[in-house]
């Protein structure tokens, strides 16, 4: 097991905000080419401001770490604001990441572009 900063174990063993979000306004799925791991991105989206975010991942620990901690990035932020995160925002709220596992942060902000664009895309975003 690579050497995971106490955030990454703490957001593995104890994820936030995992799950299904009922009545979610925008959902996006996006697959890490390097590895195949797979994450889920739900949110609700009231006055353009993210006000719930719900993630499912099927990945390494680093990757579900970033998911959860990702949750908690955009929760409040205008969809400008969260699309304005970064893999280095998420990799520095975990602690930092092995060199080996920067790409697992890679992944979460392709889910934030991906559901960003999925609400934008339904026409009720703009
Ligand atoms: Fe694939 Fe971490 S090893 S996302």
């Amino acid at each position: 097991m690579p050497e995971y900063s106490p955030t990454i174990l703490d957001h593995f063993q104890h994820p936030r905000n995992l799950g299904d979000l009922e009545g979610a306004d925008a959902v996006a799925e996006v697959e890490n080419p390097a590895c195949g791991d797979r994450t889920r991105l739900a949110v609700r989206i009231t006055d353009g401001r993210i006000v719930a975010a719900r993630f499912r991942t099927e990945g390494c620990p680093a990757a579900i770490a970033a998911s959860s901690i990702t949750t908690e990035l955009i929760t409040g932020r205008t969809l400008e604001e969260a699309a304005l995160l970064r893999d280095a925002d998420v990799a520095d709220a975990l602690g930092g990441l092995p060199r080996n596992k920067l790409h697992c942060s890679v992944l979460a902000e392709d889910v934030i572009r991906a559901v960003i664009q999925e609400y934008r895309a339904r026409g009720d975003g703009a």
